[in-house]
C-alpha cells in the first residue's frame, strides 16, 4: 500500500514535471525559433589541422579561411559558426546536413563539382614537394620509385596517385597533413606532397634548414572555394555576394597580407 502510493506519487510528480517541461519547452522553442530564423547561423566544417588556413589555437579555430569566410559573411549579411571536422568524411557532412559549408582549403575540382557546389574561388594554390636536405627531390619524376606521404583524398594524393598508380604501396596516405609531414620528418618516407601554403608553413615552423621544397612545372594552379550541398543556390549566392564585396573593398587583400600571401 505504502509502496503503491509512493509510486503513484512519483508518477504524478513526473507527469506534472514533464508537462511543465513540455510547456516550458513550447514557450522557449517558439521564442528561439523566431530569433533563429532572424539570424540563422550556417554551420561550417573545417579540418583545423591545416595551418595557416585553419588550425586550433587554444580551443579556437583560426586561420586564413576562417578570416575570409567570416569577412564574406559579414559583408554578405549572414552568420557562420565553425566546427572542427575531420577531412575524411568532411564532404559527407554537406550531404547529410550536419554542415552547410565546408571551408577547408578545398580545391575546386571537376570531380568534386559533380557532387557539390562551390562558391567563387578566393585563393590560388599549387602542389608542393617537400623532402629532406641532402636527399632532395625536386620534380615529380624524381619521385617515381620513392615513398611519398600525402593527406588522404586530397589533390596532393591525386597528383601522386596519377604518377605512381592508385594502389602503389609507396604512397602513404594519412588522415591529416601534420601526420604526413611528421612521417617525412621521421624518415618513414622520402617526400611529402601537399598544398604549398601548408608545406611552407610547416617548413618555417620546423627548422627551415632541414627541408627542401619544390614545385614541379607540371603542377596546376588550384583554386580554393567554399563547398556546399549541391543545389543550395541560395547560400551560394550569399557567399558569392560576400566574396565579391570583400574583393572589391580590399578586405580580401588585407587578409592575404596578414598571412604573408601578398605584400
Ligand atoms: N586543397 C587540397 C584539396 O582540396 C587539400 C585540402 C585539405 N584541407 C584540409 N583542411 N585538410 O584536396
Amino acid at each position: 500500500m505504502m509502496k503503491k502510493n509512493w509510486k503513484t506519487l512519483m508518477l504524478t510528480g513526473t507527469m506534472i514535471l514533464g508537462m511543465g517541461l513540455f510547456t516550458a519547452g513550447c514557450g522557449s522553442s517558439t521564442t528561439s525559433s523566431t530569433t533563429n530564423s532572424a539570424e540563422k547561423e550556417y554551420v561550417v566544417g573545417t579540418d583545423a589541422s591545416y595551418a595557416p588556413f585553419e588550425a586550433m589555437n587554444s580551443e579556437k579555430i583560426e586561420g586564413f579561411d576562417i578570416d575570409v569566410l567570416s569577412a564574406a559573411a559579414e559583408a554578405g549579411g549572414f552568420k557562420v559558426t565553425f566546427k572542427n571536422t575531420p577531412w575524411d568524411g568532411i564532404f559527407l557532412t554537406l550531404k547529410n546536413g550536419e554542415r552547410d559549408i565546408v571551408a577547408s582549403a578545398v580545391t575546386i575540382t571537376d570531380e568534386r563539382k559533380k557532387e557539390f557546389d562551390f562558391s567563387d574561388p578566393y585563393f590560388d594554390a599549387t602542389q608542393m614537394i617537400v623532402s629532406k636536405k641532402g636527399k632532395e627531390f625536386k620534380t615529380l619524376n624524381d619521385l617515381k620509385d620513392k615513398k611519398i606521404a600525402v593527406q588522404n583524398a586530397t589533390t596532393g594524393d591525386e597528383v601522386v596517385s596519377k604518377l605512381l598508380g592508385q594502389d602503389n604501396p609507396n604512397i602513404k596516405r594519412f588522415e591529416n597533413m601534420p601526420l604526413a609531414l611528421l612521417e617525412l620528418k621521421n624518415g618513414g618516407v622520402d617526400a611529402a606532397v601537399g598544398d604549398n601554403g601548408v608545406v611552407l608553413e610547416y617548413v618555417k615552423s620546423n627548422g627551415n634548414g632541414d627541408f627542401v621544397t619544390a614545385v614541379d612545372s607540371g603542377f596546376a594552379t588550384e583554386n580554393y572555394g567554399f563547398a556546399l550541398k549541391k543545389g543550395n543556390t541560395e547560400l551560394q549566392k550569399k557567399l558569392n555576394d560576400g566574396i565579391k564585396k570583400i574583393k572589391d573593398s580590399g578586405k580580401l587583400d588585407e587578409i592575404n597580407k596578414k598571412y604573408g600571401f601578398k605584400k
